[in-house]
C-alpha cells in the first residue's frame, strides 16, 4: 500500500538550530499516527513542514508516492493535508457557522452582486456537526460560547468536510479535561473510520495509546524510529520520549548530591530519583 503520506530524510535548521535531523515516517489511510516528545523535540516544526507554514532545508516530502512541496498553509490543504492547531484558528466572536466555512465562504448570487450564503452555511455545520454527533442548538452562536473539546471537533468535522486526506492535530487534548479529551479521542477515531490518515501529536501517551495504531517517537529532533501498537509499550514510550538514558544520569545524580547531604531536602531528592526509577514515571 501506498503511504498517504511520506518523509525521507526531512531535515530542518533554523540558523545553527537543529529542530529535525532525518527524519523518515509513512502515515497510511485509516491510521491513527501519534508522533509523541517531549518539548522541545521538534513535533511542531515536523507538522509545519507539513502543513506548508516551513519548508524542510532538506528532504522530500511524499503525497500518494508523488513528491510534493507546499508554498502556504492554504496551498496543503489544497492538496488534502488539514491542520488544526492548538490555539485554533478561529474567531471566538463569530458564529459556528461563520468559523466552519472561515476562509471558504460560501457565496449566492443577489441579482450582480455575490453575497455571504448565511443559510447554507448554517444548515450544512448543523448537518455536519451532526454527522459526527455534536448537536448544537444554534449554528449562529458565537464558538466562544462552545466548551474546548467542542470547538475542537468542529475544526475536525470542517476538516472532514472539506475533503481532507490527512488530517493533523497539534495537541488537540493538552488544555482538556478528562471527559472533554474523551469526546476529542472519539472523533479522532471516527476521521480515521472515515479513511482519513491522522497525525495525532500529544506529550500524553494516554491519549496515544487509547487511539494510536502507530507511534514515531522524537527527541530532541531526531527520531527513535516508528513502532506500531503490538511492538511496543505505553511504558517503552514513555522512555523514549524522556530520552531514557538523559533520566537514568538524572537519577544518578540526584541520588549522588543526596548521599553527601543527609538533609531533608537531600532526602527529597533522593525520593525523586527513586521515583525515576519507576517504571512509569508519572
Ligand atoms: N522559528 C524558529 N526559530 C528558531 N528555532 C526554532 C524555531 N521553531 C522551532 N525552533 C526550535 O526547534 C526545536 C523544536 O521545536 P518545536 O516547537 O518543534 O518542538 P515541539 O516538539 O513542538 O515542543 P512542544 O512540545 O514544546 O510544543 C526547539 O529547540 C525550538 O527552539
Ligand atoms: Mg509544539
Amino acid at each position: 500500500m501506498t503511504p498517504l503520506i511520506e518523509l525521507r530524510k526531512v531535515s530542518k535548521y533554523f540558523g545553527p538550530v537543529v529542530s529535525l535531523k532525518d527524519i523518515d515516517m509513512k502515515v497510511y489511510a485509516g491510521e491513527v499516527h501519534c508522533l509523541l516528545g517531549d518539548n522541545g523535540a521538534g513535533k511542531s516544526t515536523l507538522i509545519k513542514a507539513l502543513s506548508g507554514v516551513h519548508p524542510p532545508s532538506e528532504g522530500q516530502i511524499y503525497m500518494e508516492g508523488q513528491p510534493v512541496s507546499f508554498s502556504s498553509p492554504r496551498d496543503a490543504l489544497d492538496k488534502g493535508i488539514a491542520t488544526v492547531f492548538q490555539d485554533l484558528a478561529m474567531l471566538p466572536l463569530m458564529s459556528i457557522s461563520r468559523n466552519f466555512f472561515l476562509g471558504r465562504e460560501p457565496k449566492r448570487r443577489v441579482g450582480p452582486l455575490t453575497v455571504y450564503d448565511a443559510a447554507f452555511a448554517a444548515r450544512v455545520a448543523r448537518e455536519e456537526l451532526r454527522k459526527i454527533g455534536i448537536d448544537i442548538r444554534d449554528p449562529d452562536q458565537p464558538v466562544g460560547t462552545l466548551s474546548g473539546g467542542e470547538r475542537q471537533s468542529v475544526a475536525i468535522a470542517r476538516a472532514v468536510y472539506f475533503g481532507a486526506k490527512v488530517l493533523i492535530l497539534d495537541e488537540p487534548t493538552s488544555a482538556l479535561g478528562v471527559k472533554e479529551a474523551a469526546v476529542v479521542l472519539k472523533y479522532v477515531v471516527q476521521a480515521r473510520a472515515r479513511g482519513l490518515g491522522v497525525i495525532f501529536i500529544t506529550h500524553n501517551v494516554h491519549h496515544a495509546w487509547a487511539v494510536g495504531d502507530t507511534f514515531t517517537v522524537l527527541n530532541r529532533g531526531r527520531s527513535y524510529g516508528t513502532f506500531k501498537k503490538a511492538e511496543t509499550t505505553r511504558e517503552k514510550l514513555l522512555q523514549m520520549m524522556a530520552g531514557g538514558e538523559e533520566l537514568e544520569a538524572l537519577a544518578v545524580e540526584l541520588d549522588l548530591i543526596a548521599r553527601k547531604d543527609p538533609t531533608p531536602a537531600a532526602r527529597m531528592e533522593q525520593q525523586a530519583a527513586q521515583a525515576l526509577h519507576e517504571p512509569d514515571g508519572g
